[in-house]
């Protein structure tokens, strides 16, 4: 038996948030394993471009992941494009931040339960259905965030909220799935240096703080969450499930 072999090679892979920081290096990560990679952004034109730029053939759609009714038709459309998907890596994602809970609206807090948690549901569902349809075996990576334990800072919590849900439903998902040969793991980014941490308010100050704040005394890259994501879609992971990997510099230990 071979033990250290991804086993990528001609897999299909779809990357929600393909087109957002962390998105664009772990599209790469699937290219460079020899896997065909969906990527799934708002943008179509955006997406494509990004697919155009892989090594190996992969395509970029465009979807609004909130469209719940539309998932089963963008499971569909990436199978057209190239075969049945047999990985789901969910990164799309939406921060909102807001210091003052008192100020939360209903609109801060629907935009980002309904595409951090309720459209990666539903997107899950859709494809982990063609999976048991044809009764194939597969694989669903969920982005949560640091904050599903520590309860988030710097405005937050509702995120933050959602992300804790994200990490609850990652073993629900990975328990109801498994009798499928589905496994279902998340991975927890720390403090990455993303627009969606790095914001033009941010100060020198604030990012010193921060890495102060790290053990590895450096802000996490998209690049650093590449093995880890790879490695849980791939046959060197598959006693794997329900997993959350904290991918932090140590920021949270546990
Ligand atoms: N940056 C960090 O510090 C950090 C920390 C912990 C977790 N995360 C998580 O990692 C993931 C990626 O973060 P990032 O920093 O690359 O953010 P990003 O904003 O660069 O990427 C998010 C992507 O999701 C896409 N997206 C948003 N709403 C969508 C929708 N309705 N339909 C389809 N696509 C949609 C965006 O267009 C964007 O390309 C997110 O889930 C985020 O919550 C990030």
């Amino acid at each position: 038996m071979q033990h250290l072999s991804f086993g990528l090679e001609d897999q299909v892979v779809i990357v929600t948030g393909g087109a957002g920081a962390i998105g664009v290096a772990i599209c790469a990560g699937f290219a460079e394993a020899g896997a065909r990679v969906a990527v799934v952004d708002l943008d179509e034109a955006t997406a494509q471009a990004i697919a155009d730029a892989l090594p190996g053939r992969h395509i970029g759609l465009g979807c609004d992941l909130r469209n719940v009714a539309t998932m089963g038709d963008l499971i569909a459309r990436v199978e057209q494009g190239l075969g049945p998907a047999d990985h789901l890596v969910n990164i799309a994602g939406v921060i909102k931040r807001t210091d003052d809970l008192f100020a939360v609206t209903e609109a801060d807090w629907d935009l980002q339960h309904d595409v951090n948690i309720k459209a990666l549901f539903f997107v899950s569902q859709a494809f982990a259905r063609r999976l048991v349809e044809d009764g194939r075996d597969g694989s669903i990576v969920n982005y949560t965030s640091q904050g599903w334990m520590s309860g988030g800072f710097g405005g937050s919590v509702v995120y933050n909220a959602a992300k804790g849900a994200v990490t609850t439903l990652t073993r629900g998902m990975a328990r109801s799935w498994a009798p499928h040969g589905i496994r279902v793991n998340a991975v927890a980014p720390g403090l990455v240096e993303t627009p969606m941490l790095v914001t033009p308010d941010t100060t020198e100050e604030d990012l010193d703080a921060l890495r102060a704040s790290i053990p590895l005394k450096r802000l996490g890259q998209p690049e650093d969450h590449v093995g880890t994501t790879v490695f849980l879609t791939s046959r060197m992971a598959h006693y794997m499930t329900g997993a959350t990997v904290n991918v932090s510099g140590g920021f949270l230990m546990y």
